[in-house]
Order: structure tokens, then C-alpha cells, then sequence
């Protein structure tokens, strides 16, 4: 894995936004994965800053979320799909056609996660994948675990998952769903590229996990160690000692 230190979360985000707008200048109907969650929020806000700058065209750009809630609809303002409507979707551009995002009220779910991963192979698979880390580890909602899922799936959501969600339900953690529907470890290994960022101490230990230790279901994100060309993007805080 390719690892760069930046001198702060802001620096990291505008140099990512800078590379995504890149891609999307080489490429105009490229197939994003895109991560919801805290750290994102400065990249994302670099995106709109750097979309306005250079104009770019988000006209033909696909997306697929990584996760969603069970139970909560894209009407819901705790839903990552209203979160991806507020950060990216609204203010950049992208044709709402474009958007591929899993539905958490849909009746049958396990339907559902089927329907995902045919759309994303119809899509032709994803180009770029960003990626945010748990403190646990977690990839998506693919919780540390005995096993883990390959494909898209049903995910019951550890209780720091949902802590850390809280802010989207009005900071009460009660409100946070239990479950949730992701995209597996295969579905996110298959990306053509992927970039995981983490940021801020409390990621250190995941992400010292993530680079140095073992290939284990105990510490998703180590499953990117299979990547043939995962980058990993992280501040001074979130850098492990000899990173
Ligand atoms: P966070 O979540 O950015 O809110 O810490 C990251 C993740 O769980 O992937």
C-alpha cells in the first residue's frame, strides 16, 4: 500500500479533491464508490470548492455509496443517502439518474443487496473507491467479525459504530438503526483503485492494524492489504510510529 502523511485533514482533502477531479477530467463517465461519515466532510467540501474552480462537469460521473441504514428512507435527514445529497450530489451536479445508492426501506432486503451489486457490475464495476476507516477497523458497515461477507449484505452495526453515527440522528445514539446494508469485502476489493483515508489519533490504532498487521476478519480494512494498488491518505495524527 502507498502511503502519504499530510500536515493536516485539510491539506489530505484538497489534495484527494484535486485527484478525483482529475480522474473525472480523464475520465467523464467515471463509476465513483464514495464513503459517508465525519472524515470525509473536508474532502467533500474541497470537491465543491475545486468543482467551482475548474468547472468541472459531474454531468456523466456515476456513484455507489458504500452503506446505508435499514429503515431509514432517503427522505430521512439521518439517511447517508440525504448526507451525500447535502455534501456532494447538490452542489456539484451529479445527474441523480447517475446515482446508485442502497435503499434501507426496501421491503425485501436481501432483494435489495442483489439488485446493488448487478447495478454496480452493470455500471462496469467501480473505478475509484474512497474509503474512510472505523477506530474498529470496519470497512463500510463490515463490522470486525469471525467472518465477513464478500458480497453487498445486512450488517448489524457494533454500538461505537452507532456512537459514532449520532450526530446524524440529532446526537442521540438511540436513534441510530441497528442495522445497515454495505457493499462486502469483494465488492470493495474489486475497485480498480482505491483510496483510504483516515484521520485524527483515534484512527492510529485501526490504521496501524490496517498497514502492519495480519490479513484478519478482526480488522477489516487489513483485507486492502490485498489490493494490487490500495493508497492510503492520512494526517500526522492518524500516522502510526514508523509510517
Ligand atoms: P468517521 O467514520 O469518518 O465518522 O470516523 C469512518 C468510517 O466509519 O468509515
Amino acid at each position: 500500500m502507498t502511503i502519504t502523511v499530510f500536515h493536516d485533514a485539510d491539506a489530505l482533502a484538497h489534495e484527494l479533491a484535486v485527484r478525483v477531479l482529475g480522474a473525472i477530467a480523464r475520465q467523464p463517465s467515471i463509476v465513483l464508490g464514495l464513503p459517508t461519515g465525519r472524515t470525509p466532510q473536508p474532502f467533500y467540501a474541497a470537491l465543491r470548492a475545486q468543482t467551482e474552480a475548474r468547472r468541472t462537469d459531474w454531468s456523466q460521473v456515476r456513484t455507489f455509496n458504500l452503506d446505508e441504514f435499514v429503515g431509514v428512507g432517503a427522505d430521512d435527514p439521518g439517511s447517508y443517502r440525504a448526507y451525500m445529497e447535502r455534501e456532494l450530489f447538490g452542489a456539484v451536479g451529479v445527474a441523480r439518474q447517475h446515482v446508485g445508492f442502497l435503499d434501507g426501506r426496501a421491503v425485501d432486503l436481501a432483494a435489495e443487496c442483489e439488485r446493488y451489486e448487478r447495478a454496480i457490475t452493470a455500471a462496469g464495476g467501480i473505478d475509484l473507491m474512497v474509503l474512510g476507516i472505523g477506530a474498529n477497523g470496519h470497512i463500510g458497515f463490515n463490522e470486525p467479525a469471525p467472518g465477513l461477507h464478500a458480497r453487498t449484505h445486512r450488517a448489524r452495526l457494533e454500538a461505537g459504530t452507532r456512537a459514532s453515527n449520532a450526530d446524524l440522528f440529532d446526537g442521540d445514539v438511540a436513534g441510530v438503526p441497528d442495522e445497515g446494508l454495505s457493499m462486502g469485502m469483494a465488492t470493495i476489493l474489486r475497485a480498480r483503485s482505491v483510496v483510504l483515508i483516515a484521520t485524527g489519533e483515534e484512527k492510529t490504532a485501526a490504521v496501524e492494524g490496517m498497514l502492519r498487521g495480519p490479513i484478519t476478519t478482526r480488522l477489516p480494512a487489513s483485507f486492502l492489504q490485498l489490493h494490487p494498488a490500495a493508497v492510503v491518505l492520512l494526517d500526522r495524527a492518524a500516522r502510526p510510529m514508523e509510517a
